[in-house]
């Protein structure tokens, strides 16, 4: 399914997603469902990843994109497997060439001035800011946005429930992405009624927002 990144944003929330082992794709999925985010960055960190993506698109209830995207033979196999965008952690303009070549929406890291404006040079709008905390998160973003007042940023890394908010209450976030609410170990143990849990909570945390 080909996103467009209102869809994407929809949430709030983009969760951040390692599969070690493409078997508990399916449950991830379930769990995402159940908690009320239908939306996964898939990170190509892990071989499991492209399979994980294809069984979850299969499903046809979540929105999955691919996240820890490199280059381009990267960008080819996520949407081989299905996904509907694609997430990179800084900066490449292969890939984002590629994505804006096929259509696809893509969300490049940036964390610095440059960054946002070879984005901004290709016509984008819409980035990550990775990684978030440890870039001086919210305040960061605030003087990003005086220089670049039309980039919207999603801030990702090192997000949690509790600084999710000071990020949404930015006019320039429309969304966080993180991975608090699907903590790899959970997953690789199969325990998806905490993930169902910890994704639930979110959800209720960004209503409050
Ligand atoms: C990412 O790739 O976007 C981050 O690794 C997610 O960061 P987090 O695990 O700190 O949420």
């Amino acid at each position: 399914m080909r996103a467009d990144l209102s869809t994407i944003t929809a949430h709030r929330i983009i969760p951040v997603v390692v599969l070690n082992s493409a078997d508990r794709a399916d449950g991830l999925a379930q769990a995402l469902v159940e908690g009320g985010l239908p939306v996964a960055e898939v990170t190509f960190r892990t071989d499991a990843a492209a399979e994980s993506i294809a069984i979850m698109v299969r499903r046809g209830d979540v929105l999955v994109g691919a996240g820890t995207v490199l280059d381009v033979e990267q960008v080819h196999r996520a949407l081989d497997a299905g996904a509907g965008f694609i997430v990179s952690p800084g900066y490449n303009q292969a890939v984002v060439d590629e994505c804006l070549g096929l259509g696809v929406p893509v969300l490049p890291g940036t964390a610095t001035p440059s960054d946002v404006t070879a984005a901004v040079n290709s016509g984008l709008d819409t980035v990550k800011f990775f990684p978030a905390g440890a870039f001086g998160g919210a305040r960061t973003i605030k003087a990003l946005s005086g220089p670049f007042p039309q980039v919207r940023f999603i801030p990702t890394g090192g997000v949690s429930a509790e600084t999710a908010g000071e990020y949404l209450a930015l006019d320039c976030v429309p969304a966080v992405g993180g991975s608090w609410m699907v903590p790899a170990g959970l997953v690789d143990a199969g325990e998806f009624d905490q993930v169902t849990r910890l994704v639930s909570e979110s959800v209720d945390a960004v209503k409050a927002c």
